[in-house]
């Protein structure tokens, strides 16, 4: 005889063999499906019955050898079926004892237990310290500006008085978009600068921070990513005076009234005249160490007083306004305030670092 597949002919087949019955089969499934278990030794018992090398199940497949050759597929199948069904449901009972309930809803969990915490975050010190800066200045009356990290050369060098063959521009200083030179990833957030002032009328007192890029190598001391925070106060009348008494104020607030300040002359190609600033350090209290090169002091900002071709680019009036510009760097900011003493921590994520920070 050939079975073709027919469920109604493989029923009617085994209904008349002396082996097994489909309707032992079907019998055996409805059991499986209609059992209930609430403890472990019902979970045993159908373990025993279903699942265990002994069950009626393994039985089934001990006949197999006393089928027909031609029908031993078709009895296998169904065999095969009954097994699946038997351990799903094995699974699905465990899972129903373990968590006390026998399927029909009622709910053994201890409500009073206490629940297992979650571990908190803790913010980066880079946003710490964004937050603080942002803080500190908007005490005089500083808002916050902010530009996009992609930008063309005409904010980020031109409209800053880059002449046209400066070596910032160069590939070694700058990442440019492969498909268009004019494209950058800004260099840094002076590029903000330009931004306000095209689209706002003095006074302007603004902060901009941001993400910034630079095409160097990463060392415990330089990064090709880093932070920076860009002031500009542009009004009548702003004096080199208005630029040293701001930054008196943030440093002191920043690193404690102790803290000595320096101005070192410099030159950027947006501002006249230029100045560095340096501040003593906060990690040897000036006596000399690694981080200040032993001599002391330790650089947070370029800046200066706005050069008047710059405030003509952005469409402001040289001979009416003035103003000055910083440009800080955070993480030098936070090395400094936390005593950090590698620039890659701040992008490794390592919780073990991030941790430390927790409390602020
Ligand atoms: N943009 C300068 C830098 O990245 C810093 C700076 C900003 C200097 C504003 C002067 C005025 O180094």
């Amino acid at each position: 005889m050939k079975l073709k597949g027919s469920l109604k002919y493989i029923s009617n087949y085994f209904c008349t063999t002396q082996f097994s019955s489909m309707a032992d089969i079907d019998n055996l499934k409805e059991e499986i499906q209609q059992f209930k278990a609430s403890s472990q030794e019902q979970l045993e018992a159908f373990r025993i019955k279903f699942i265990s090398r002994k069950s009626v199940i393994g039985a089934l497949f001990g006949k197999m050898k006393e089928v027909p050759n031609e029908e031993k597929k078709a009895f296998g199948q169904h065999i095969n079926e009954l097994k699946n069904l038997a351990q799903n449901k094995f699974q699905e009972l465990i899972t129903q004892v373990d968590a006390g309930s026998d399927g029909e809803n009622e709910s053994k969990v201890d409500l009073t237990l206490p629940s297992s915490f979650a571990p908190l975050g803790s913010s980066h010190p880079i946003t710490i310290i964004r937050n603080e800066i942002i803080d500190i200045f908007s005490k005089i009356g500083f808002n916050v500006s902010e530009g996009p990290e992609i930008e063309d050369d005409w904010h980020n060098f031109t409209a800053l008085n880059f002449p046209p063959n400066h070596p910032a521009r160069e590939m070694q200083d700058t990442f440019f978009i492969e498909k268009n030179p004019d494209i950058a990833l800004r260099t840094h957030t002076s590029s903000v600068q330009i931004r306000v002032m095209e689209n706002e009328k003095p006074p302007i007192r603004t902060l901009s921070p941001g993400r910034v890029f630079r095409n160097e190598a990463i060392s415990a001391r330089a990064h090709c990513i880093f932070h920076q925070v860009e002031g500009l106060f542009i009004d009548k009348n702003v004096s080199f005076v208005d630029l040293k008494q701001t930054i008196y104020f943030f440093v002191k607030e920043m690193f404690g009234s102790n803290t000595k300040i320096r101005f070192r002359p410099s030159y950027f190609p947006f501002t006249e005249p230029s100045a560095e600033i340096d501040i003593s350090c906060n990690i040897c209290g000036g006596s000399g160490c690694n981080i200040c090169k032993y001599s002391g002091w330790v650089e947070i900002a370029g800046s200066g007083m706005v050069d008047p071709n710059v405030l003509t680019s952005a469409n402001i009036d040289p001979e009416e306004y003035t103003g000055f510009a910083f440009g800080m760097g955070m993480e030098r900011m936070a090395m400094l305030k936390w005593q950090i003493n590698d620039l890659r921590l701040f992008t490794e994520n390592d919780v073990r670092f991030l941790e430390q920070f927790k409390s602020l």
